[in-house]
């Protein structure tokens, strides 16, 4: 068993991984972009230092930063040990070792909780959750979701999935979600159901190869062109 975890961790990601997870290009970084279930990455505090502009959304953001912290170290032991106990399910390259992804990851936290009072100020994290997330029709050109959808496919449905991809389709004009593996480093058996079911829809869904690969077998990214 690759990974068993009763509830969604709040473990976030950098700016880095994030161009590597999504292809981001310049371009991209410069676009209108949602970032859905970001929870404490660095992503949205990095993309603000270099003067781009994130909307990240999440529940977790009903805290503050002392909560997010505590929550924080109360899994990050236990997640690191499951990786160490399974060593082979993971690809050592971007991080070197599971001190290394430890190290990344306290960091990345870090980051984000230097952001955190100041971005809820400005408006650069909202409370808010799929499916529904209340936000306006067309708001972003770019949503992202790394690390939530598929990921923890054995705790939320088909129907969550579908209706969550639909959500972010409705704010923005386009959606990346990444992984497309389970904790259990399966294909989530929702992926190639929900691609017929949005191109049923109109939409434009199609699986890429991404140069990021923590989980092994986890390289690919879920690209989704809404419906001119
Ligand atoms: C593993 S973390 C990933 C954080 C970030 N996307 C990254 O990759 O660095 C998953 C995040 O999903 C958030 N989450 C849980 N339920 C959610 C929901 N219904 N809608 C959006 N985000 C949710 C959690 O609060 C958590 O911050």
């Amino acid at each position: 068993m690759a990974m068993n975890l009763d509830k969604v961790v709040p473990f976030g990601r950098s700016l880095d991984e994030y161009r590597h997870m999504f292809t981001l290009t310049e371009n991209d970084l410069e676009r209108e972009i949602l970032g859905v279930g970001d929870g404490p990455a660095g992503f949205n505090a990095e993309m603000r230092r270099l003067g781009n502009h994130v909307v990240s959304v999440d529940p977790l953001y009903a805290f503050n930063g002392d909560d997010i912290e505590r929550q924080f170290n109360a899994v990050v032991d236990d997640v690191i040990d499951q990786v160490k106990a399974t060593p082979d399910d993971w690809v050592w390259e971007y991080h070197r070792s599971p001190e290394h992804l430890r190290e990344n990851r306290v960091k990345v936290l870090m980051n984000f909780l230097s952001d955190y009072e100041n971005g809820k100020l400005e408006g650069r994290y909202v409370v808010g959750e799929l499916p529904k997330l209340g936000i306006e029709d067309d708001q972003f050109d770019l949503a992202l979701c790394s690390h939530f959808l598929f990921l923890y496919s054995d705790h939320y449905s088909y129907d969550f999935h579908l209706a969550s991809i639909c959500e972010m389709l409705r704010v923005a004009r386009e959606v990346r979600i990444f992984p497309l593996l389970t904790l259990m480093l399966e294909q989530s058996p929702y992926l190639e159901p929900l691609i017929a079911d949005l191109e049923s829809r109109g939409h434009l869904a199609f699986v890429q190869n991404v140069d990021y690969e923590l989980q092994r077998g986890g390289d690919k990214m879920l690209r989704i062109c809404k419906a001119a």
